[in-house]
């Protein structure tokens, strides 16, 4: 979603925003700009399209103002426009206002403005009653009338606004939507999010809720909404510049895609004694945590809900422990059974996602102890969980996740397989034999890795298909979901999965001659039932795409090609039968000339409902 950068300093502040926010378009966005403060008026030059359009209308002109704001817009109230795009003003231009959130309240508060000073709005958008609604209260002091400005706002919102008459000043609020500020020498930055900043500091206070924070070229003050100053320490990042850059790779995704091996192996290793035993740095499951739940609500979105399905699949499995899981959209407007014997877990990569947020809260509000499963440190639910659990997968840029699905999964298993050993439901002997395959995770991920001519092969071939199915069964249809849902937002190939058994009843009238099916049978116990579903769709003209364990050659009788995984055990081919699909996704992607890290109309840290 909208992505925004703020800087007060000694460097051209248009060189800060341009940078800091080109690092930021994974966030997904339809237009960009920045308002400056220069030669002693604000200048506010924005434009619909690509960050490209306003690089391009900045070189005509030189502006060398030292403080600005910045934004790149994911358009929900009007549509993608110059007018619409951010910063937004004031009528006299005096104040300019970058806005990511939505303000919910907004029709209400622009009548009221309109009926107050007449109508002087010039977009469509949510964003720009907030420019107004600051001027309305400004009498001399930017602090003051942002904060009289937020008592009226309902929403979620992240602000910086600079002020023409206190040029040495940005004001920034977040609530509900992500917010950080970078600390430099004599420079200082806001942004939505880390890489924006890497090139310039690491060093960061992140902000909390309900914080309006103060920042001038010398210092930063951070107050509570009682107006209060509060203190928040550095936090360091501890990544850097180049984890969030290209390194060669065409895209973001494949270069994340590559670098599987490392998380899961980071993600496993972080979490295992010198005795392969699972270490959770007091993370609140032990045996009398345990003993007092009685149930576990998984909760997520999109790609981390998929995760979460194959998490229910192992804790039920191997601790024994039934499981609840749901999309957080549907959850938070459910009336779900939930109290004090619940353990809730919400998986996230961002740790933005208000949808799971939102969940998250619930859950809390009636009880529940929250473990989250985040990538991004620091995150706004890693904040708000009782504990976190996080994945070692290192920035993800890509809209489509990759690296953070295989995290999230070792995470799952690694949390089922505590559970499971502190309950007593697993013998010490499976639990090793468990952990010594999960080991060779890595390796197995990049053995697949090492050779994708066949899957680019096949991808070649198939690229201009409009319809394709995965189908699967056991814990196989748990990855249909996610390959399916990798192709669709990368290729824009409209895509369904569905258990294999299920085929028969409704989605198998939509097979026929030349119909693209991905057929997973990587499940041993379910092998005979999964090759009758192939040869059904088979029968009705299907061109099948089976992925199945290596060694597997009676496969290569019913299927039209076949992609092989290295050998493992059931439990686990989650880990590896996801990759090739990923890969898959990805050159039909580029085969169809598609933005395969920018897919349309999407959006990787997605803070509105
Ligand atoms: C798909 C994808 C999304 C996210 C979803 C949740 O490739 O990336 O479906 O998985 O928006 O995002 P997080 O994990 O950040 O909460």
């Amino acid at each position: 979603m909208c992505g925004i950068v703020g800087y007060i300093g000694n460097k051209k502040a248009t060189d800060v925003l341009v940078d800091g926010l080109s690092k930021l378009e994974y966030r997904g966005y339809d237009s960009a700009g920045v308002a400056v403060f220069d030669e002693e008026e604000i200048k506010v030059r924005k434009y619909k399209g690509r960050m490209a359009v306003l690089e391009e209308h900045l070189k005509e002109e030189d502006l060398k103002g030292t403080i600005g704001i910045g934004h790149t817009r994911w358009a929900t109230h009007g549509e993608p426009s110059d007018r619409n795009s951010h910063p937004h003003t004031n009528v006299s231009g005096s104040i300019a206002l970058i806005h990511n959130g939505i303000i919910e309240n907004y029709m209400k508060l622009k009548e009221w403005l309109i009926e107050t000073n007449g109508d002087h709005f010039k977009s469509e958008t949510d964003s720009e009653v907030i420019a107004h609604l600051i001027d309305y209260y400004y009498k001399g002091d930017l602090l003051d009338a942002v904060y009289k400005a937020i008592e009226k706002m309902e929403g979620a919102y992240a602000i910086g606004v600079i002020c023409k008459d206190e040029p040495d000043k940005i004001v920034a609020v977040r609530k509900d939507s992500p917010l950080i500020v970078g600390l430099g020498e004599n420079e200082n930055f806001i942004a939505s999010d880390i890489p924006a900043l890497l090139k310039y500091t690491r060093d960061m206070y992140l902000i909390e809720n309900d914080e309006v924070v103060l920042l001038t070229k010398e210092g930063v003050i951070i107050f509570n909404e009682l107006r209060q100053e509060v203190k928040r320490d550095v936090f360091k990042v501890t990544w850097n510049a180049e984890a969030a850059e290209k390194e060669g790779y065409e895209h973001f995704m494949m270069k994340e895609i590559n670098e599987q091996p490392k998380g899961i192996h980071d993600t496993l290793h972080r979490r295992l004694d010198k005795d392969d035993h699972i270490v959770l740095d007091g993370i609140q499951l032990t045996k009398e945590d345990l003993d007092k739940i009685n149930k576990v609500y998984i909760v997520a979105c999109g790609t981390a809900y998929n995760a979460g399905l194959v998490g229910k699949y192992a804790i039920e499995k191997f601790a024994k422990i039934p499981v609840d899981v749901e999309v957080a959209s549907e959850f938070r407007y459910k009336e779900p059974f939930i109290d004090d014997k619940t353990l809730f877990i919400a998986v996230s990569q961002s740790g933005e996602t208000l949808d799971t947020l939102a969940a998250l809260r619930e859950a809390k509000r009636k009880g529940a102890r929250v473990l989250s499963v985040v990538n991004v440190v620091g995150s706004s639910v890693s904040r708000e969980s009782d504990d976190v659990f996080y994945t070692w997968a290192g920035p993800e840029i890509a809209v489509a996740s990759t690296k953070a699905y295989t995290t999230q999964l070792v995470s799952m298993y690694l949390i089922a397989l505590h559970m499971a050993t502190t309950k007593g439901s697993l013998e010490e002997a499976e639990y090793k034999k468990i952990i010594t395959e999960l080991k060779s995770m890595p390796d197995k991920v990049q053995k697949i890795l090492d050779d994708t001519k066949n899957i680019q092969q096949i991808a070649d071939e198939n690229f201009n298909h409009e319809n394709a199915f995965y189908i699967g069964r056991g814990i196989d249809v748990n990855v249909a979901y996610e390959g399916s849902l990798k192709l669709k937002e990368i290729s824009y190939i409209h895509s369904e999965a569905i258990a294999a058994g299920e085929l028969k009843h409704g989605t198998i009238a939509l097979i026929e001659e030349g119909r693209m099916v991905v057929a997973l049978a990587t499940q041993d116990r379910l092998y005979q039932k999964m090759l009758s579903n192939i040869q059904e769709v088979r029968a009705r003209g299907a061109y099948v795409i089976a992925v199945a364990k290596e060694g597997n050659k009676e496969i290569e009788k019913v299927a039209d090609k076949v992609i092989y995984i290295p050998d493992t055990m059931d439990e686990l081919t989650p880990i590896l039968s996801v990759v090739p699909l990923q890969i898959f996704s990805y050159y039909i992607a580029v085969a169809r000339g598609c933005d395969v890290d920018k897919p349309k109309n999407l959006a990787k840290s997605v803070t509105v409902e």
